[in-house]
């Protein structure tokens, strides 16, 4: 019998992994699911999404998967739509396979992770169910907002980042005496990995929220070394643009110089680019786990790194 040399029979037995994958795009991640299918050099497969008229999701799967499936859908407006609509792919893909892959690039939910109020219910744990139940046999999100929300799933759930494809555009800018700012102290692991990949300072203002109205006020003195300096204001997530808002009117108060946004998940709820930018702010930069304006950078790569 021929075999194959030991080095021709790595690459063989690799590529044989790589095509084994379908890729089924969601009607929310359907580009992002074409460039993890494309890297993985295997098939794509998307959805037709119809809507009833009275709001309910019809979603038809654009052939037949084979294989190892990954599901590509973000839970990102209309949330519970979006939600139900990655519950029902999961659920058709587990008829074709017993190895589901459910990759939520923006995991919606993942703020209610624990009882904040007396009576609040922690619906992120009743989503981590519904996704194992409806057939997702492993998870991978993006910047999940917290790993508390991690910690709810049963299955295999891993978290990647995409801090790194972010830091990459920021090391092509030319910024002066940049420094990286989290808008608050639960951010400042975040901009610490963020300022040492791209090789400069950061620093955490303290922010305060008001848990019943949402309003949100900076409450740090004067940070005296932002004078002059190019600020990139780091976070996971930017919703109504409170934050953002806050932080950037506080640091332009310290003369700082240009500054510019950068998070994982662009949400940019109502006007909030506009009121950002007129905050002050120059460039807001995201990635496409949220499909929008802002969304330049690319998250396929550390998609496609987690499950191979
Ligand atoms: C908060 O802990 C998060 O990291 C974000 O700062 C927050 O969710 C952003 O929300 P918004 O844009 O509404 O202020």
């Amino acid at each position: 019998m021929f075999t194959l040399p030991q080095n021709l029979r790595i690459a063989h037995e690799s590529s044989t992994l790589m095509t084994s994958f379908t890729v089924l795009g969601g009607p929310s991640s359907e580009q992002l699911a074409r460039k993890v299918a494309s890297k993985l050099n295997s098939k794509y497969i998307g959805c037709q999404l119809r809507l009833f008229p009275d709001g309910e999701s019809k979603i038809t799967l654009n052939g037949k998967p084979k294989g190892r499936i990954i599901v590509v859908q973000s839970v990102y407006p209309p949330v519970d739509s979006n939600l139900v609509r990655a519950l029902a792919i999961i659920s058709q893909a587990k008829k074709y396979s017993s190895h589901v892959y459910a990759v939520i690039p923006y995991m919606g939910y993942a703020r209610q992770d624990r009882e904040f109020l007396s009576g609040e219910v922690v619906t992120m744990s009743l989503v981590t169910k519904m996704l194992k139940t409806a057939g997702a046999s492993k998870i991978v999100v993006v910047d999940i907002h917290s790993m508390m929300a991690l910690k709810h799933f049963t299955i295999p759930a891993k978290n990647v980042s995409a801090i790194e494809e972010l830091v990459k555009y920021f090391k092509k800018l030319h910024l002066k005496d940049p420094l990286v700012v989290s808008p608050d102290m639960g951010g400042i692991e975040r901009a610490k990995n963020f300022a040492n990949l791209l090789g400069v300072d950061y620093i955490a203002l303290e922010k305060h929220r008001d848990r019943k109205t949402g309003e949100v006020a900076i409450k740090s003195s004067e940070h005296h070394e932002v004078r002059g300096r190019d600020l990139i204001l780091v976070d996971d997530m930017i919703s109504t643009g409170g934050s953002i808002v806050k932080a950037a009117e506080f640091l332009k108060r310290q003369k700082c110089g240009k500054i510019y946004a950068s998070c994982t998940h662009a949400l940019l709820i109502g006007d909030a680019e506009k009121r950002i930018r007129k905050a002050g702010v120059t460039k807001i930069i995201s990635t496409n786990t949220i499909p929008g304006k802002t969304s330049i950078i690319d998250v396929s790569p550390v998609i496609v790194k987690a499950i191979s």
